[in-house]
């Protein structure tokens, strides 16, 4: 059992929670997630590992709330109990020993990034952040990034920093020169976007790969992606992989592949069932 310790709206659809689960606080690294369930015989969410606190022995998930089962665990309050947080699962991010890092957030995938840069710049590694979201409402994680480096905050609308994706920022970053890694999680065509801009430069692009997960531990081959034309299983060789060799057409249409069931549980939660029996 795990209680949540704090809870707080980062933007209109994604909350932190801090939660108590000590062992993991002290072991888990960067890149890495936990699969969650928040009671017994509910759908099983992998969730990043955004924050830890190894005296606290608390971890902070980032949830969005897009379907009922995220919906239901950003209900729970401070008190209340997750009932089993699984982890740390996955491989620790590969980390820059030198030079300089640019990391790139995109919406809620910000708050994958933000471990990656604490730890970079826990080991000296230089830190430039570019991060966007809808508007000024969908940025998260700008002040605890500022804390390892430069931010260039983008939103869709320029209601927050410079307006337009942030590709566009990247772009011109990248052009400047001096960047010897990019590290990019958010939306697929984000990701995509950003690992064209990156490759005819040469310059190493790591991305974090969000498939359909189930057991997280290789078993079930939900979360098969494809990585320089070999199958690979998110959960246990990934998330990370490198940005040049994933297919990002079949990641986008696997993503998919459950629209439609999830859709049809929506409705039925709203009272309109839509699922044949
Ligand atoms: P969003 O759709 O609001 O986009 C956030 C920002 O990404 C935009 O403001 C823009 O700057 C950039 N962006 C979006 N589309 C782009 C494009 N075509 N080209 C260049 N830049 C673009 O983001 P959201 O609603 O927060 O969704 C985040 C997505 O990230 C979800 O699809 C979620 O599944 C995914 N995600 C990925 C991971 C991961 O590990 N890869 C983790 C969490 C979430
Ligand atoms: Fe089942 Fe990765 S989630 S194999």
């Amino acid at each position: 059992m795990h209680t949540i310790l704090s809870k707080k709206s980062l933007s209109p659809n994604v909350t932190r929670l801090d939660v108590r689960a000590p062992r993991i606080a002290q072991i888990r690294r960067p890149g890495q997630f936990v699969i969650v369930r928040s009671q017994k015989g509910h759908e099983r969410i992998p969730l990043t590992i955004a924050d830890s606190d190894a005296a606290c022995g608390t971890i902070a998930l980032v949830v969005q709330a897009v379907g009922k089962t995220t919906r239901e665990l950003v209900a729970l309050g401070v008190g209340d109990v997750i009932r089993d947080v699984s982890g740390p699962l996955g491989n620790p991010t590969e980390l820059l020993e030198s030079g300089r890092a640019l990391c790139v957030g995109g919406g809620v995938g910000t708050a994958v990034v933000h471990p990656i840069a604490k730890a970079l710049r826990e080991s000296g590694v230089s830190v430039s952040s570019v991060i966007g979201g809808r508007a000024k409402e969908w940025v998260i994680f700008a002040d605890e990034l500022r804390r390892c480096g430069e931010v260039v905050v983008c939103t869709d609308d320029g209601s927050d920093g410079r307006r337009g994706f942030v590709t566009d920022a990247v772009r011109e970053m990248l052009e400047a020169g001096g960047v010897d890694i990019v590290y990019a999680v958010g939306p697929v065509p984000m990701m995509r976007a950003v690992a064209e801009l990156t490759r005819p430069l040469g310059v190493r692009t790591i991305v974090s790969l969000n498939p359909v997960m189930v057991d997280g531990t290789g078993m079930c081959g939900g979360c098969r992606v494809d990585v320089g034309g070999e199958m690979k299983f998110a959960c246990v060789e990934g998330p990370e992989f490198d940005g040049h060799q994933v297919d990002f057409d079949l990641l986008a249409d696997r993503l998919k592949t459950y629209h439609e069931f999830e859709r049809r549980v929506d409705a039925c939660a709203d009272g309109k069932c839509l699922i044949r029996r």
